[in-house]
């Protein structure tokens, strides 16, 4: 089985990163992280980078006109950096036709949210506003839409009635740092297949010999 080449792109905390890295240095996760890359600098997910020993870049959209020329430029980097999969870890731009159409369906998005339900900025805060009780995350493949991707795997977690926005998301994010290296290693498996979609059907994922459900927290099922 191949190692997964990894181009991690982050923002901000990372969080998600460190549950990577962590997967990794503990076995459960057989991928090299080849590149983490921040739009911008001094963001602590690129300190937990450093600290891993993991190679960083800041790559600011800043300075480029357009779009596409920044995505050009994130591919060319990842590229070089030997990163064949892309998982977006916390990073916030929206990826044009020419990032997608050079990684197609090898970038991976989480979203603290049951998609289809909350998509875009602040998930917990729509879900919280809505009044949904059961939320929770998604891990996906990024096409063009925002977060409208093909769904890999998710995961549950209760809405609590004395949630605030940070307690919820603190809740979905322990779910989070479980599911992305899960779904990471299934990669690593080959057990992801996406079926293309024909006509007004969309392109749909199997998940071979797992249950993408990955259960509802507290309980599992
Ligand atoms: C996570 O909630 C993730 O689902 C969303 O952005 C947040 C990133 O958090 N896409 P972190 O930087 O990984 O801590």
């Amino acid at each position: 089985m191949p190692t997964l080449d990894l181009g991690v792109l982050v923002s901000g905390t990372g969080t998600n990163l460190q549950a990577v890295i962590d997967a990794v240095s503990a076995g459960t996760l057989d991928a090299r992280i080849r590149l983490v890359l921040s739009n911008k600098p001094g963001v602590a997910a690129l300190e937990r980078a450093h600290r891993a020993g993991v190679p960083t870049r800041v790559l600011s959209h800043k300075g480029y006109a357009r779009r596409e020329d920044y995505d050009q430029a994130l591919v060319e980097t990842l590229r070089q950096a030997g990163a064949r999969w892309i998982v977006l870890a916390g990073f916030m731009r929206i990826l044009t036709p020419v990032f997608l159409d050079a990684f197609p369906m090898r970038v991976i998005n989480i979203h603290p949210a049951l998609l289809p339900s909350f998509p875009g900025v602040d998930a917990q805060g729509q879900a919280l506003a809505y009044g949904v009780r059961v939320t929770g995350c998604t891990v996906h493949f990024v096409d063009s839409g925002t977060d409208t991707g093909p769904i890999i795997a998710q995961a549950a977690v209760p809405v609590m009635p004395d949630d605030t926005r940070d307690s919820l998301a603190r809740r979905i994010l322990a779910r989070e740092h479980e599911a992305l290296p899960t779904v990471l290693q299934w990669i690593a498996e080959d057990r992801v297949v996406v079926e293309p979609g024909s006509g007004a059907s969309r392109a749909r994922v199997i998940v071979r010999d797992r249950d993408p459900f990955l259960g509802f927290w507290p309980e599992n099922r």
